[in-house]
């Protein structure tokens, strides 16, 4: 029962002590929460990765990306464990590292490889923090970077800093509503195509390209509609709108504000009290937020329930048992980055934390 795992993971925390550190996203849910030591968006669960150096073993409550990321950050000797190993991310798996070997190919025979007079290469590679090791991996080794909801404006003007275009993966829409952010027209973003030879692309097209995007995109963002947006206006005058950026353009630019998932938790908090809130996110996250800001009136967008599923697979029996395994000296679950991959993907998250708004 739930009871049982709760207890279980209560007794086998106490047992471990200060050799284990728990980190947990704010999409998980609650009776998986309530046991981090540690709760966040992914750039701050990086952060807290890396801060974490006395703990032997790195507990993530979260999906495989964010555990090879903790692996990447933290400790060479601190063991990261995923709870659940088919806790996966949709959108991190649609942009593949042949893939994009391929179209990065087919963008240098298109644009060579000289920097421009202000020194500026012909492309930079960009990844969300959603996607694998390899590919953070490969904008290690291309001269880019990684960049997470919360910071991708930044890191998009690091980028234009040092290449006179941007591809971006593996999630069209975050790239989509970040660039438009900075000026960039919509016209100058075609999307690559990897199934198509060039992309699918008009050469006219990546001829004027600024940022080439990929086709990635979120299954639980991409559920949210104007439609919605619409609606909640109606129903509840005055209501506050704040969607994640994985939302498509059309969804973000209805909203009031779009921002990462401590950027909606943050605006809740700073809100005065008797704010109606309706929010494009995960639902495990905006149900904790309801509970937790009785204050308010926050609902979800999307009245049908959508959690994300592979975030849901961390079940705390898993967590229980992971966490039971240590007290018995066995590394269950342990994810690590080989060495060859490792190296370069170092190099672009640092990029990416040493970034300056
Ligand atoms: P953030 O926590 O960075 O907002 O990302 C949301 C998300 O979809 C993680 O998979
Ligand atoms: Fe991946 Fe979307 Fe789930 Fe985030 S919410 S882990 S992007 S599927």
């Amino acid at each position: 029962s739930n009871d049982e795992l709760h207890r279980r993971i209560v007794a086998a925390k106490q047992t471990l002590g200060d050799r284990v550190v728990i980190l947990g996203h704010f999409y998980q849910r609650d009776e998986v929460v309530q046991h981090a030591d540690y709760i966040g968006d992914s750039f701050q669960l990086a952060n807290a990765a890396k801060a974490r150096t006395e703990a032997e073993a790195i507990v993530f409550c979260g999906v495989h990306f964010m555990a090879e990321t903790a692996d990447l950050l933290s400790g060479p000797e601190q063991a990261v464990i995923l709870p659940n190993l088919a806790a996966g991310c949709s959108m991190a798996d649609m942009a593949d590292i042949d893939q994009v070997e391929e179209a990065w190919e087919a963008l240098e025979a298109l644009y060579g490889t000289e920097p421009d007079a202000d020194g500026r290469v012909p492309v930079i590679p960009v990844t969300y923090m959603n996607s694998s090791a390899a590919l953070k991996g490969f904008c290690g080794r291309h001269g880019g970077i990684v960049c997470t909801s919360s910071n991708a404006e930044t890191v998009l003007r690091w980028a234009f800093e040092r290449g006179q275009r941007v591809l971006f993966f593996p999630d069209q829409h975050l790239g989509r509503n970040t660039a438009k952010k900075l000026g960039v027209p919509l016209e100058h973003m075609p999307m690559w195509n990897p199934n198509r030879p060039l992309g699918g692309n008009e050469a006219t097209d990546l001829e004027q390209a600024e940022v080439i995007l990929w086709h990635g995109f979120c299954s639980v963002h991409k559920r949210f509609t104007v439609d919605q947006i619409d609606r909640a206006r109606a129903q509840h005058p005055g209501v506050r709108v704040i969607v994640h950026p994985e939302c498509p353009m059309a969804v973000v630019d209805a909203a009031d504000e779009a921002g990462s998932t401590d950027y909606i938790q943050k605006a809740i908090a700073a809100a005065p009290d008797g704010t109606t809130f309706a929010i494009g996110t995960e639902i495990n996250m905006v149900q904790r937020l309801a509970a937790q800001y009785p204050q308010h009136t926050i609902f979800c967008l999307d009245d049908v329930i959508c959690p994300c599923s592979t975030m849901y697979r961390i079940h705390p029996g898993y967590l229980a048992w992971v966490l039971e395994g240590l007290v018995a000296g066995e590394v269950l679950n342990r994810i690590t980055v080989s060495d060859d991959v490792a190296v370069p993907a170092r190099l672009s998250l640092e990029r990416m934390l040493a970034a300056k708004p």
